[in-house]
């Protein structure tokens, strides 16, 4: 079982080779955040890189949503747990019983991450649901995935920091919630829409923080991350 204490933040490495996310990890303080691994970077450079930072003492959240049928997404979900990662995530619309068979193989595991669900992709409106035959708003489609997520035995979802008190509030404070759109005050909103600061997402329930540019593009990320710390209460 995963028994460890899980960082607050996880800094989204979205860099295309090993030479620039070691160049930003090498400034981080593995006490302090954890590290996003996303598909652009796990398909450049694999595997090892992951195992790598584990072994450094970071905790890794590998961002890779699988959606396929359930014995492939329980496969990749062990290999997961085998590098050592300590969150992984999968898509809820490949469905209860993917969901379900993915949660039972890692419970066989020594070394078990969390594992959550992303709901409705951000990028998604209401009329491209409609095009994949989602009749339900995306608001109420989020909301009937959690449901069926948390119904699954997983541990979590994704979502944006604006939905979390609502989550919160239906599934139980015990349900983890992993939130992008972050952005402490004063910085730049990038291609982010709906954004709240730390400090926003704290109040509203998050478990989790997933902040990228932030820190990945400051002169100065350690300091970006102590910033970021400092405006948090305890
Ligand atoms: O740089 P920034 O803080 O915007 O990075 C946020 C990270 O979270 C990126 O890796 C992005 O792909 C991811 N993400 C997101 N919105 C979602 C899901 C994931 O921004 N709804």
């Amino acid at each position: 079982m995963n028994n460890k204490s899980l960082p607050l933040i996880y800094v989204a490495l979205d860099f295309e080779t090993a030479e620039e996310a070691n160049r930003l990890t090498e400034q981080l303080d593995a006490k302090l955040v954890g590290l996003k691994v996303g598909k652009e970077l796990f398909t450049a450079a694999g595997p090892e890189l992951v195992k790598n930072w584990v072994e450094h003492g970071f905790s890794v959240f590998l961002d890779l949503k699988f959606h396929d049928i359930p014995n492939t997404v329980a496969q990749a979900v062990v290999q997961a747990a085998r590098l050592g990662v300590d969150v992984v995530n999968v898509h809820a619309s490949g469905g209860r019983k993917m969901m379900a068979t993915a949660k039972q193989a890692l419970e066989k595991e020594s070394h078990q991450p969390l594992l959550i669900a992303v709901t409705v992709l951000t990028s998604m409106t209401d009329e491209d649901l409609t095009e994949i035959g989602v009749h339900r708003n995306a608001q109420e489609q989020v909301m009937a995935l959690a449901k069926l997520t948390q119904s699954a035995g997983l541990d979590g979802v994704v979502c944006s920091a604006q939905e979390a008190e609502i989550l919160k509030s239906t599934l139980g404070e015990s349900f983890k919630l992993m939130t992008p759109g972050i952005r402490p005050k004063g910085s730049q909103q990038d291609d982010q829409k709906r954004v709240m600061t730390p400090q926003q997402a704290q109040q509203a329930g998050v478990d989790f923080m997933v902040i990228g540019r932030p820190i990945t593009k400051a002169s100065d990320p350690a300091q970006a991350v102590s910033d970021i710390i400092a405006s948090l209460s305890r």
